[in-house]
């Protein structure tokens, strides 16, 4: 684990690493065990990446935890879901205010109960005033929700006179998204297997690296990350340019 860890270039980190945390389940259901019992264990994957991206000094982490179409999963899944969300935010908070961990919520966030609501707002306001790693949890969220509704809002404002659509740029856009205050993500992690994004970041992705792994989220740890994170190292971002471009800017 130290090996990989002294391998990886901390002036060329991600400052934005989103995770797209798959295979709870399934890595239960292999065990013969419930499906719960696959989130409960994935929990400690949580505490070990965020700890890790801690201390790497990572700029921002996005984990995508819950999404739109995750309401329509059977009702236990969903209630003990809740109940783990609002249980882990509530028991974390000491150690995100220790680490100086500041947390952020994406998402349609009126679809949650109110108490998880409720020990949301309270988290974030406990945290608000950190200054390390910006902690971004992806709840009740979907890409095409946040761009619909982005659009609305555009809409609206057009119709109130406060905005001219020629004005609209890709900054303008990007200000009417959840993640208006959160860069890109460099690199986007999935884990379980699954080559798919599942309505995620599907406007802020546009130039992120993939990076696609088997290990399923329960057992997925620092050393995993590491690796991911080695493997960003290794790529040539081009965004369009040609490759002797990109040599020729690095070499300035
Ligand atoms: C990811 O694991 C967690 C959530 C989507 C809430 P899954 O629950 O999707 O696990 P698999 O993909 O069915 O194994
Ligand atoms: C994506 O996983 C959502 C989260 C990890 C929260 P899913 O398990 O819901 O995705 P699909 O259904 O396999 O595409
Ligand atoms: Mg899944």
């Amino acid at each position: 684990m130290q090996d990989l860890l002294t391998k990886i270039d901390k002036q060329k980190l991600p400052n934005h690493i989103a995770i797209i945390m798959d295979g709870n389940g399934r890595w239960a259901e292999e065990q013969g065990q419930d499906r719960l019992f696959g989130h409960y264990h994935g929990v400690e994957s949580v505490r070990n990446i965020v700890e890790g991206c801690a201390e790497l000094q990572v700029g921002f982490l996005t984990l995508y935890a819950f999404s739109t179409e995750n309401w329509d999963r059977p009702k236990n899944e969903v209630d003990g879901l809740m109940v783990l969300l609002v249980e882990t935010i509530k028991k974390e908070v000491p150690t995100l205010n220790k680490n100086n961990i500041k947390l952020h919520v994406i998402g349609d966030t009126a679809m949650l109960p109110d108490f998880a609501q409720n020990e949301l707002q309270e988290a974030l306001q406990l945290t608000s005033s950190n200054t390390g790693l910006n902690l971004v949890m992806a709840l009740s969220y979907s890409s095409r929700w946040e761009i619909v509704n982005a659009v609305q809002q555009i809409a609206m404002d057009i119709k109130d006179g406060k905005l001219d659509p020629i004005d609209i740029s890709h900054q303008t856009f990007n200000n009417y998204l959840c993640t208006k205050n959160i860069p890109d993500p460099e690199l986007i992690i999935r884990t379980s297997g699954e080559f798919r994004i599942s309505n995620f970041l599907l406007y802020q992705l546009a130039y992120s690296e993939l990076y696609f792994t088997n290990t399923r989220w329960p057992e997925f740890r620092k050393q995993n990350l590491y690796e991911a994170i080695l493997d960003f190292q290794g790529r040539e971002r081009r965004f369009g340019k040609t490759g002797n471009q990109i040599k020729q800017e690095i070499e300035i």
